[in-house]
């Protein structure tokens, strides 16, 4: 079969010949690839930099997680690789799958279950949104943070906060559902003055952060509480596009009813895992089938890999490669 493989220290994958994968036992499935999207996660896995990365593979290894593919029987569904998915087939778990509504495109399906799971692990099972809650999300102008704008409002926000440093991004954003919006432009004061205000006036009660970095550490000195009673707030850290690492100060976590955790994997226990793939998925798909959650999306073919992995995808667009595909984005 042909697959896209990736060989520690080349920051690209090439398009090659690969032995067909086998399932190994009762629990897997071969299946044949349909659409792969490539996300944050594929790339940071593949680079070794994610915390999740094996050893390096010299022999190469395959990336893409999770993608859209046909079973045996010809059923469409959404599931999770055992080993990369970007190649015309994978083994699959037999048990990590999601139907698909028929009205939903491959590329649109295969895009958003790593933004949905960014979004709404988050959202509904760290921080139990509730309607009335006032939600931040910090780096809102990327593919997750669309979805997690659009998901906030749909469980019931009251308001939605959306930051994020592209100016046309935070535009679109508000079409999407984001109440206020707050430019990060890399002066601290404008930043902490809006949040402040916007704080002062509806206290926040949940940020999903995809940024870290800086602009965490603005968050937590405008969330520190100065009196005796503060609202309860739950802070997600999700992804660190702006840095992995923060100074924290002690007194923010004494002052303030913070509850501060974070959503990925490995922090999700199994009750979790198995609401993915039985609520979280099947729901988010529908909603998008049904035209209520949107996520814009770029196809290109499996032979274009190279050339396509290095190619920059306009912003809050997903990049999907469709191994059946003869059409050619390039
Ligand atoms: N834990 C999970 O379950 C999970 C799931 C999905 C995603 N994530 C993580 O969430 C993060 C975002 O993912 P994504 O899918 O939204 O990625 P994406 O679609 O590639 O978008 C990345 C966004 O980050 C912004 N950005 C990058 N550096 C920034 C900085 N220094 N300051 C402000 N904005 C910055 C970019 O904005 P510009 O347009 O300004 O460049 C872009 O909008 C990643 O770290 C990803 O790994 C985690």
């Amino acid at each position: 079969m042909k697959a896209a493989i990736i060989y520690p220290g080349v920051g690209t994958p090439e398009y090659k010949d690969a032995p067909e994968p086998k399932a190994q036992n009762e629990n897997e499935i071969l299946v044949t690839v349909k659409a792969v999207a490539v996300k944050q996660l594929d790339k940071s896995i593949a680079s070794g930099k994610h915390y999740t990365s094996d050893a390096k593979r010299e022999a190469g290894q395959i990336p893409g997680g999770d993608g859209i593919c046909l079973l045996p029987d010809g059923t469409r569904v959404y599931g999770m690789g055992i080993g990369g998915m970007m190649a015309e087939k994978a083994v699959i778990h037999k048990n990590r799958i999601v139907q698909l509504p028929s009205t939903l495109d491959d590329a649109t399906a295969a895009a958003l279950p790593n933004a949905v799971v960014g979004a709404a692990m988050g959202l509904k099972l760290k921080a139990n949104i509730k309607p009335g809650d006032v939600v931040l999300i910090n780096g809102a102008t990327g593919v997750t943070g669309r979805v997690a704008v659009q998901l906030a409002k749909y469980y019931g926000a009251q308001k939605v906060i959306a930051t994020g440093r592209n100016q046309h991004s935070l535009a679109e954003l508000k079409s999407l559902g984001a109440d206020q919006t707050i430019a990060i432009t890399g002066e601290d004061e404008p930043f902490v003055k809006q949040l402040q205000d916007i704080h002062q006036a509806t206290p926040i009660s949940i940020v999903i952060d995809y940024l870290w970095g800086h602009t965490a550490e603005l968050i937590f000195s405008v969330l520190k509480g100065k009196e005796m009673f503060t609202n309860p707030i739950s802070y997600i850290s999700v992804g660190s596009m702006a840095g992995d690492t923060i100074q924290m100060s002690s007194a923010v976590l004494r002052s303030v009813d913070l509850k501060l955790m974070g959503s990925g994997i490995g922090s999700w226990p199994q009750e979790h895992m198995r609401r993915i793939f039985t609520e979280i998925l099947p729901e988010a798909l529908q909603l998008a089938a049904d035209g209520k959650l949107k996520l814009e999306t770029v196809t290109g073919k499996l032979a274009d890999i190279a050339d396509l992995w290095k190619q920059q995808v306009a912003v809050g667009k997903r990049l999907v490669i469709e191994p059946l595909s003869n059409v050619s984005l390039l």
